[in-house]
């Protein structure tokens, strides 16, 4: 059992919680992710560390609630608890001195490239973050990545704050302004797909930091295959990042919407649910997790 103690909403339908789980935040590195979850015969979610204090033993998670685990998960409140939390799991980042590093983040990939974006500054890197989303209201961290020190482009499909237009069109001007040493991408398939095309030409390395479907994470389900440079390789193991030039990402878009229909089931039974049925299953999860948490 994993005690919530702080959970705050962020943007719309994007929650940051900070989880008691010292020993996890004492072995974290940024890159790595956490297999979470939230009701006892639940399915199990991937969720990047954005932050771990060793200290303190609290790592911190951001949630966007867009189906049914992630929807549930972002109604818990300080004092709930997680049934789960396994981790840290994955490879972690290549941190090393680039000169200068571009982190590129789409939407709530913002918040998976956060904790890349600290470590490249925290190396000696000059870093330069490219965040978008569809409009103000969805550009995430931008105070967050400015007080560490890195130069925030944010950009809104809307044009309602910041740079008019996607991230892309923003790393194609600062790649011809600037010498660049790497580029990482975190966010939808379809831009981490166009920001491997922006860098080609150059041959810029670029890093993509998948998003498959993981069930456990430690590499014998094989959910989370994906093909790299035409080899197949487990996400969860041998990534999340890959080489973004040699990433199949149409194979990798493909699956991830296997399971549409699904889902949508799944997440249509919960908003189905009139609003004391929902309060119900609420306290039904708190009270599971509740019960199990004690001694
Ligand atoms: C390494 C990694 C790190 C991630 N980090 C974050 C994060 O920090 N914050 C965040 O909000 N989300 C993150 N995600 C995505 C998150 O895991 C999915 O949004 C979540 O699993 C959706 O579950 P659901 O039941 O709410 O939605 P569903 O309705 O079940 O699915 C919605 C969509 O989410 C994806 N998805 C569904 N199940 C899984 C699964 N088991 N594994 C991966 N993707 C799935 C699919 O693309 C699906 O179409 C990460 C994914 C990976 C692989
Ligand atoms: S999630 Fe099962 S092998 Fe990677």
């Amino acid at each position: 059992m994993y005690r919530i103690a702080e959970a705050d909403s962020i943007a719309p339908d994007v929650r940051r919680i900070v989880v008691e789980a010292p020993r996890i935040a004492g072995k974290h590195r940024a890159g790595q992710f956490v297999i979470v979850r939230v009701t006892p015969n639940g399915e199990r979610i991937p969720l990047t560390i954005a932050e771990a204090d060793a200290g303190a033993g609290l790592i911190t998670l951001f949630v966007q609630a867009i189906g049914r685990t992630t929807t549930l998960m972002s109604e818990l409140e300080a004092g709930d608890y997680l049934v789960d939390v396994a981790g840290p799991l994955g490879r972690a980042s290549e941190i090393k001195l680039y000169g200068t590093a571009v982190v590129v983040g789409g939407g709530l990939g913002t918040a998976i490239a956060y904790p890349i974006a600290c470590g490249l500054a925290d190396a000696g890197n000059r870093v330069i973050a490219i965040i978008g989303g569809r409009s103000k209201e969805y550009v995430l961290l931008e105070d967050q990545l400015t007080a560490r020190g890195i130069e925030v482009i944010p950009c809104t499909d809307d044009g309602s704050y910041g740079r008019h237009g996607f991230v892309t069109a923003a790393l194609a001007d600062v790649i011809v302004d600037e010498d660049v040493g790497v580029v990482f991408a975190t966010g939808p398939v379809p831009m981490m797909s166009a920001v491997a095309d922006v860098t080609r030409p150059k041959q810029i390395e670029t890093i993509a930091s998948l998003n498959p479907i993981m069930v456990d994470g430690t590499g014998m389900c094989g959910g989370c295959r994906v093909e790299v440079g035409g080899e197949t390789k487990f996400a969860c193991v041998d990534g999340p990042e890959f080489d973004a030039h040699e990433v199949d990402f149409e194979l990798l878009q493909r699956r991830n919407t296997s399971y549409r229909a699904f889902e949508t089931a799944r997440m249509d039974d919960l908003q189905s649910l009139d609003a004391p049925h929902h309060e119900q299953l609420l306290a039904d999860v708190r009270g599971a997790c509740a019960a199990e948490a004690s001694p």
